[in-house]
């Protein structure tokens, strides 16, 4: 893309690749990847196992450094870890002694944030999430779905404007996982942040996105940018129901199977 889109995006990555250096082999996990995030844009990422979808949200975090090519983030290069985003994991990974509440204020500790402002921010995330009446529970006593809602609302407490997102329900079943799907798409419109989601459903990556990153298996290339052409209201039955719905999670299906079989 050109030079000048790059000032306004929420993330640049330009012509990036990236090689991890052992004793005995060279990999090249990510092979000249270029890609531009709007502000406010919910860019899903799929790709065989293995191919470099954790390398690349390492990338725009800054807790790597691309081998070649450049990552910019809200305008400024990826020099160093960058403490201006959120990050979710597959695991959430709550302190087993804190409350919900007070899980998802660590982040304002963390940051020296006002508790005042804080307390404010999470009881409103609290609300959003539908985590109402389990602000003091421990997290082995909440569900999965729930301890995953406490680890979104810790990676949006200091209002961040970009969220990454690794395969963050890919633990949960399949039901939790859809309720989820629509919390996040709710969160999403409401705050107004840039999401990067990595997952392993098809469904869930387009259900969610603007637009969906198809890459091939290592080292990863961008095989095809798909615009999600859907109703930004999403309910999500009617969504599933959709032509324009099956016809992108056919598409998409295809080309993971062409990624990952003998081509
Ligand atoms: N720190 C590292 N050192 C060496 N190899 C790595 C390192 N991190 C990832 N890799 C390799 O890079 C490739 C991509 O890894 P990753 O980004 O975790 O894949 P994905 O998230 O798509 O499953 C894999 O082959 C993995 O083994
Ligand atoms: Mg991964």
């Amino acid at each position: 893309m050109s030079s000048g889109v790059i000032a306004t995006s929420a993330v640049a990555i330009d012509d990036v690749s990236v090689r991890f250096q052992s004793k005995r082999a060279e990999t090249t996990a990510i092979e000249r990847v270029s890609l531009d995030v709007a502000p406010g844009e919910f860019v899903s990422i799929v790709g065989p196992s293995g191919c470099g979808k954790s390398t690349l949200l390492k990338l725009v975090s800054g807790l790597l450094q691309p081998s070649s090519g450049s990552v910019t983030l809200l305008g400024e290069q990826v020099r160093g870890p960058r403490h201006d985003i959120g990050f979710v994991f597959q695991r959430a990974a709550l302190l087993e002694w804190r409350s919900a509440r007070r899980n998802i204020l660590l982040q304002a500790e963390m940051r020296g944030m006002s508790s005042v402002e804080a307390g404010r921010r999470a009881d409103e995330l609290i609300e959003m999430t539908g985590l109402s009446g389990f602000e003091n529970a421990l997290p082995h006593e909440l569900s999965g779905g729930m301890q995953q809602r406490v680890a979104l609302c810790r990676a949006l407490l200091h209002e961040p404007r970009v969220l990454l997102m690794d395969e963050p329900f890919g633990a949960l079943d399949a039901l939790t996982r859809e309720q989820m799907n629509v919390e996040l798409h709710r969160v999403w419109r409401e705050t107004g942040t840039t999401v990067l989601l990595v997952t392993h459903s098809i469904a869930e990556s387009v259900y969610l996105a603007n637009r969906v990153i198809v890459l091939t298996r290592r080292p990863a290339v961008v095989k095809e940018v798909i615009d999600v052409d859907l109703p930004s209201e999403r309910d999500y039955s009617a969504t599933m129901a959709r032509p324009e719905f099956a016809a992108v999670t056919a598409h998409i299906r295809e080309l993971l199977g062409a990624a990952t079989g003998h081509d």
